[in-house]
């Protein structure tokens, strides 16, 4: 039986998901990373040891996999797996994709993150009904997939689709890029962060994902202070997006990431106020639905990308 395995890593954690050919899931995983894993070695001898123990979970053995799709953030070069930089890595320059395949022994592809979730809206998603959409996920950083005439987009150097980079702001906030004034440096959770040290009960150092759910707990239960900082964040997140709608005039936009769990303190304004700002005609303005799944589906939309390389591989041969 031929297998695939998809992959997303996130700083402290890898999601996994074990594939059929016909794309039934026959297991899952999270896994957390010892530590944050940077150097890329460490990181693929984890991605490794992780896919071993998914497929014997599963009751198979690794040797039954095809081949293995990594989603990371970043930018990544999808035809050799080359990854320039990646907010997830120590180094910029890593060959990530030789290094997965020899270390697992398995033919591995790796592509952006983000890319990979717009795949997974393809294969088993809302994307099976429409040519144009755009995939906009915020979370520890703010990404996108972009499907265009039903083929994913990607740029020429693996720079495309980088909606979290755009500018907003001249001189402005310092962005994990070593940039400033990008879009996600004031959207981002580290961003959200950045601005929350007066929110009550906020921790002010310890793990992310922690801090921001206690944040947008604080929103939730009305500190007016947390509630401030999602707003300005959202103004500015949807002027961000009806950017995109004035540049590609989607059927589609869908929002994902966790920010988007707050759907009447956050997800709600800032679909309105980007409805506001586009440019108007006499047509109802892009459709925009807000997908609460977790990693996992990023991970299927990886195996997804596996299953047609593998079936590419094959076609040459
Ligand atoms: C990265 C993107 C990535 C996004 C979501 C951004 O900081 O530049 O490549 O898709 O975060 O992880
Ligand atoms: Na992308
Ligand atoms: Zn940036």
């Amino acid at each position: 039986a031929h297998l695939l395995v998809g992959v997303k890593v996130s700083h402290h954690k890898l999601s996994l998901v074990l594939l059929d050919f016909e794309g039934e899931q026959l297991a899952a995983k999270e896994c957390d990373l010892p530590a944050p894993v940077n150097a890329p070695e460490a990181l693929a001898d984890a991605i490794r040891d992780a896919v071993a123990h998914l497929a014997t979970t599963a009751g198979r053995r690794a040797e039954e996999i095809s081949g293995v799709g990594v989603g990371i953030a970043g930018i990544v070069e999808a035809t050799d797996g080359f990854v320039h930089w990646s907010p997830s890595l120590s180094v910029r320059n890593v060959d990530l994709g030789a290094l997965l395949t020899r270390t697992l022994g398995t033919p591995c592809f790796i592509d952006n993150d983000a890319n990979l979730v717009a795949v997974a809206e393809q294969t088993f998603g809302l994307g099976r009904e429409h040519k144009d959409f755009l995939v906009v996920t915020i979370e520890s950083g703010v990404g996108l997939g972009m499907v265009i005439g039903g083929a994913l987009y990607r740029g020429t150097r693996g720079c495309g689709a980088e909606f979290g980079h755009t500018k907003v702001q001249l001189n402005g906030a310092l962005c994990r890029c070593g940039q400033r004034g990008c879009l996600e440096a004031y959207v981002a959770d580290y961003a959200l962060l950045r601005e929350a040290t007066l929110v009550s009960g906020l921790p002010p150092t310890g793990d992310p994902g922690t801090r921001i759910e206690t944040l947008l707990d604080a929103a939730r239960t009305g500190d007016a202070t947390a509630r401030s900082i999602l707003d300005r964040a959202g103004q500015i997140f949807a002027m961000g997006l009806a950017n995109l709608v004035n540049i590609f005039d989607p059927e589609l936009i869908i929002l994902a990431g966790e920010q988007m769990q707050l759907d009447h303190l956050y997800a709600d304004a800032v679909i309105e106020a980007m409805r506001k700002s586009i440019v108007q005609v006499d047509k109802p303005p892009p459709e925009v639905v807000v997908h609460k799944w977790g990693d996992l589906m990023w991970a299927r939309g990886a195996a997804a990308y596996a299953l047609e390389q593998v079936s590419e591989l094959a076609l040459d041969r």
